[in-house]
């Protein structure tokens, strides 16, 4: 596993980290043990950054972290994130941010994941959501910083919204944030307008999610899938659009079986290396909920490069799709 340095944190992470949305649930069934399983063995093989949040099962995501990583003596970067408090996702231009990320209420959420993680001081605290109409006076984050100092939280984030993932541009040229939280794939390539070259200029740690786009560019799902109701995915690839993106995926495997051998990559892999090929990524959280997804994520960090022509084609499949928020 090779790492790489969390913009100005410093932190050695590891190229790709723990995404443990699943290990909470709301991905269909999951058996605690698998979970345990999955993240010893991704801690064996040299994850050494996970990410979870409140959300992901109210806690019970950072609880099964907390129990792991207390289980062995592993130095691990935990980041986190705090939801806004209970109202429209995303935040509607006209929510005012002392409203959604109160201080006391970030006092109190942030004490519970504390509590939950079993850490005094939490790694990487992210806002799980975020406004632009909350960048001329981005009060929570001087609330972040003052917890900051009080040493209960290390570092500053927020995960982009999915909607207007440039908003956070500013705040990063401000010095408000330690590390961004984005999703960038093969579909979705508009930080590389952006987002990812302001991260390099004024080194901020970029953490990536949905490398896969929710499973979709490990090229394993088919026409006319369903997914179980308490499962994201039935939101998320609703009516038509799980077979617009399997047909976009053939299309991505026909341009690579072109100009590879079938045998070198496969989809997963190359979605993880096309990430990784830029400079700005420091750590992938490809979604790992067993065993064979640690192993099979995890190798990845130790895979050559991808061959420019790849990449050149990859870009090609840049789809502006506008935005799926799951529930839609
Ligand atoms: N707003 C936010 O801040 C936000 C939103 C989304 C995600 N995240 C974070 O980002 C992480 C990653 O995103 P994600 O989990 O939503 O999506 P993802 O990484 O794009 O996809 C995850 C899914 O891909 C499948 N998978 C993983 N490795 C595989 C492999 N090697 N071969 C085949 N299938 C594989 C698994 O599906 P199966 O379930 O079928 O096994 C897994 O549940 C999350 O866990 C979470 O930490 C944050």
């Amino acid at each position: 596993m090779k790492n790489r340095i969390l913009g100005n944190t410093g932190a050695n992470v590891s190229e790709i980290g723990f995404g443990a949305w699943a290990i909470g649930g709301g991905w269909g069934p999951q058996a605690n043990d698998d979970s345990i399983a999955a993240l010893n063995k991704a801690l064996d093989l040299g994850v050494n950054f996970i990410d979870t949040a409140e959300v992901y099962g109210n806690g019970k995501s950072e609880q099964i972290i907390g129990e792991v990583l207390r289980s062995r003596n592993s130095q691990v970067y935990v980041a986190t994130k705090t939801p806004p408090v209970p109202g429209k996702w995303p935040p509607s231009p006209y929510c005012k941010a002392e409203d959604r990320y109160p201080e006391a209420y970030l006092r109190k959420n942030i004490d519970e994941r504390r509590k939950n993680l079993g850490v005094d001081c939490i790694d990487l605290l992210q806002l799980h959501t975020w406004s632009r109409a909350w960048n001329r006076n981005p009060t929570p984050l001087d609330v972040l910083k003052k917890l900051q100092a009080e040493g209960k939280i290390k570092h500053i984030g927020i995960s982009t919204p999915e909607h207007d993932q440039n908003s956070l541009i500013e705040l990063m040229r401000k010095g408000y944030l330690d590390a961004v939280q984005v999703i960038y794939n093969i579909f979705e390539q508009e930080p590389v307008a952006e987002l990812l070259p302001a991260a390099i200029e004024h080194n901020v740690g970029v953490i990536i999610r949905v490398a896969f786009d929710e499973g979709s560019l490990t090229g394993k799902y088919a026409l006319g899938q369903e997914f179980p109701a308490d499962d994201f995915r039935s939101r998320y690839f609703q009516a038509d659009r799980l077979d617009r993106t399997v047909s976009r995926v053939e299309r991505i495997k026909e341009d690579l079986a072109k100009l590879m051998p079938a045998d070198s990559y496969t989809l997963a892999d190359v979605a993880l290396r096309f990430v990784l090929a830029h400079p700005a990524v420091s750590t992938i959280i490809p979604g790992i909920r067993n065993i064979h997804q640690a192993e099979a994520n995890t190798k990845v960090s130790d895979m050559p490069p991808l061959p420019d022509a790849v990449i050149h084609k990859l870009r090609d499949h840049y789809w502006h799709r506008g935005i799926w928020y799951g529930g839609k």
